[in-house]
């Protein structure tokens, strides 16, 4: 199989779409257009076509919203729709982005997440196998895969509130600084052996979700994905292994995040 395509995608569109109640037809759908805007999310970027498939998408949305309207559903789109009706708390145009920004940051990090992950274990045989032997691990398996290449690459840009100095950088008020949670992540002040993929460490706090106020919301639904995915990986496909070389393993990256184009297994 391809984990990617077989698995890693698969999994975390379709729980966030049966929580949202996007239907399951639109997922092919949707995964271009979230291509998309992970690439037009790129810092100066302007790639052709981008604008109009997050358009498309926008106006994907305001369908689906038009249709929950009329038929309300068990779903969290129609609970949305049933505030914004109530009144003051939520408009139309904010609804829409919310709808927009689950529906995006809903799948594409957690797939990366599982996906990435898994080599990272298959590249650690070591730790796979400590992984397989004791499955009450994986909550930690899960942990110190966000940690040692978590796919968020940075977290959004901050702007300084006042005069300050960082690491001996001196930094403006009103500058922009954009935090690279990847390095935070491999702090050696922070963690012991930081570039150790470790499952067994004592695991003090990580940044792969942000920090702050804007810190993920999706964070505790990533985490309850990642176990789910790894548990019932490492308990029904003992023996998976690579397909083909390591080296012809793919990556993509965009400025914010970084994930496998794909990831051919035997198992
Ligand atoms: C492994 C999976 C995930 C990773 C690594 C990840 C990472 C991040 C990061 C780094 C941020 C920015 C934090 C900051 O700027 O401080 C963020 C924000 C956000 N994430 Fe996630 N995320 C994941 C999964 C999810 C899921 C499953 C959802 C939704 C169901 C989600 C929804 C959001 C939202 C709505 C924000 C914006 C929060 C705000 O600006 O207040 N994420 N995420």
């Amino acid at each position: 199989m391809d984990l990617v395509k077989d698995y890693a995608y698969p999994l975390p569109i379709n729980v966030i779409s049966y929580m949202l109640g996007v239907p399951q037809a639109d997922q092919a759908r949707i995964r271009v257009w979230s291509e998309a805007i992970a690439h037009g999310l790129g810092l100066g970027r302007q790639e052709p076509g981008v604008a109009e498939q997050i358009r498309a998408f926008g106006e994907y949305i305001v369908q689906l919203v038009a249709d929950k309207r009329q038929h309300p559903a068990d779903d969290l789109i129609s609970q949305l729709v049933a505030i914004e009706e109530e009144g003051d708390r939520l408009d139309e145009a904010e609804l829409i982005s919310m709808i927009s920004l689950l529906i995006f940051a809903g799948h594409e990090t957690t797939s990366n997440l599982i996906a990435t992950g898994t080599l990272m274990l298959l590249d650690h045989t070591e730790q796979l196998d400590i992984a397989k032997a004791d499955l009450s691990l994986v909550p930690a398996v899960v942990e110190e895969l966000l940690r040692f290449n978590g796919p968020a690459t940075i977290a959004g840009p901050r702007f300084a509130t006042e005069d300050i100095e960082l690491a001996g950088q001196q930094i403006k008020k009103g500058d922009m600084v954009i935090p690279i949670l990847k390095s935070s992540n491999r702090d050696e002040l922070q963690f012991t052996d930081p570039e150790e993929l470790d499952i067994t460490r004592k695991m003090k706090r990580h940044l792969a979700f942000g920090s702050g106020i804007h810190m993920c919301l999706g964070a505790p639904l990533a985490r309850v994905e990642g176990d789910v995915a790894f548990s019932t990986l490492l308990r029904r496909m003992p023996n998976l292994r690579l397909s083909v070389p390591r080296e012809n393993v793919n990556w993509h990256f965009t400025l914010s995040s970084q994930g496998l184009i794909s990831l051919p297994d035997a198992f």
